[in-house]
């Protein structure tokens, strides 16, 4: 298995290219299902959970042709299997997004439960009630989600008590082509709905309120829709994690091809702990702080500080001066990289979902273990502050959501290696 090698104690400079948004091409790519024709998708992350979405839909009967690493073209007419299996959903369990599109346009689909994951059990129940509510049958046999609604979808009002973003994503999909309108109470309110949500309106599905507490959407009745072009918006977690990399390290440095605008919290955290900035249309500049002050702060959902940010300031914390407060509210189990961190030197205590880091700590390299995406980000970012050669194992984990990370990095200064 591959792993990376990093150098500590290295001051980063330039630039960095930021890549489209993981979690916005996922629902695109599945939304596809919902189109009559070609689609070419441009800007989409060259990242594993991308590829295997591709290799699910094509398992299914699809069409993909990729131009090149960032752009490629799929087709859903040929699709005639709508079984999607437990070994593709174990490896990606956004394959749950399969679900509305499918059940909307094929009337039925049996689609995989996918199981819990490092963070937490991830249970997908209000996506199942929510199908349910827009009038599917659903048995759950054999950890296989059977639906059912041969007539198609039928529009109703859905109330998510727990905001839930791919959750929203399906019940928006299944909407899109479902008889009537839909009305989704407190939906998730995250760029990349937005996103969703504005190209299923520019081809022909009247949706309002996107981004607010209310959407309403009214459906075409299986009415295939025409969509074409498809650009990917930044990753704004992507983006979030390389202004850590400059500010652990405390160097200027400038991640560009960026909405400013979806990274407020990040950035007003960064501002708290005593970071400036220089913003511009489509780039930020960090630049290096005298102090970096210890800090608080709670995830939430968007547009709350991001809880896939939260293992990168736990890193950032242990740098800053006096302890840090970190709440996780999202999910129940997302502090495996404590224990790695750990490892390298930090000081942190954990007591319920509540996290303290005492800082300035002096970290210093380890042989340390990737456990999810995100947490992999953060045992990076340690890397770069602590003395010594840190080598982080499991690395499959990073290639799932950042797209050429050590190419990146190598560019801003890190001296990184991957080794077989
Ligand atoms: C999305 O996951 C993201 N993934 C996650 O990013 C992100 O951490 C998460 O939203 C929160 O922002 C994609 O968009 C592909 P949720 P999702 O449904 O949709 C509970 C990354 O690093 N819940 O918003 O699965 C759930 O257990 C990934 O890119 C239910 O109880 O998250 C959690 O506590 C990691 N029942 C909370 O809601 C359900 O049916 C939020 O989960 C669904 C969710």
């Amino acid at each position: 298995m591959d792993y990376l090698v990093i150098k500590g104690n290295n001051k980063l400079k330039g630039s960095v290219k930021i890549s489209g948004a993981k979690n916005s091409a996922l629902p695109l790519i599945a939304a596809s299902i919902l189109a009559k024709k070609d689609i070419k998708f441009i800007n989409i992350p060259n990242i594993t959970d991308i590829r295997t979405l591709i290799k699910i839909l094509v398992m299914l009967g699809a069409y993909s042709s990729e131009i090149n690493g960032n752009e490629v073209v799929i087709n859903t007419n040929n699709i005639t299997n709508v079984k999607v299996i437990y070994d593709m959903v174990r490896k990606m369990r956004a394959s749950i997004l399969l679900l509305g599109p499918l059940l909307a346009r094929f009337g039925k689909c049996q689609v995989s439960l996918p199981g819990g994951c490092a963070i937490g059990a991830r249970p997908v129940d209000l996506h199942i009630k929510a199908m349910q509510k827009m009038g599917a049958k659903i048995d759950i046999k054999n950890g296989y989600i059977n639906a059912t609604a041969t007539n198609g979808l039928r529009g109703a009002h859905i109330v998510f008590d727990k905001i839930t973003v791919t959750g929203t994503e399906n019940v928006i999909m299944a909407a899109a082509l479902a008889k009537g309108k839909t009305i989704i109470t407190n939906p998730a309110k995250e760029p990349e709905i937005v996103q969703l949500c504005e190209v299923l309106r520019q081809n022909g599905v009247e949706i309002v309120g996107y981004g607010s507490d209310e959407i309403t959407i009214i459906g075409t009745d299986r009415e295939l829709l025409d969509i074409s072009n498809v650009s990917i918006i930044p990753d704004r977690i992507e983006a979030g994690t390389y202004l850590c990399a400059g500010a652990i390290t405390n160097s200027n440095i400038i991640v560009k091809g960026v909405i400013p605008k979806h990274l407020e919290s990040i950035i007003n955290k960064l501002s708290e702990i005593g970071f400036n900035f220089n913003i511009n249309k489509d780039s930020i500049e960090i630049l290096p702080s005298k102090e970096l002050k210890s800090f608080e702060l709670s995830t939430s959902e968007y547009p709350g500080f991001p809880t896939d940010m939260q293992a990168q300031f736990m890193a950032l914390a242990t740098q800053c001066n006096g302890v840090s407060i970190i709440e996780e509210k999202l999910f129940e189990n997302r502090f495996m990289h404590i224990n790695e961190l750990q490892r390298l030197g930090a000081s942190i205590s954990l007591l319920g979902s509540i996290a303290k880091i005492n800082g300035i700590t002096k970290l210093k390299a380890a042989d340390v273990m990737a456990t999810d995406l995100r947490a992999s980000s953060a045992l990076i970012l340690a890397g770069l502050v602590a003395d010594g050669e840190s080598v982080i194992h499991r690395i499959y984990h990073l290639d799932r959501g950042y797209e050429n990370i050590e190419q990146k990095l190598l560019n801003l200064g890190v001296n990184i290696r991957r080794e077989k």
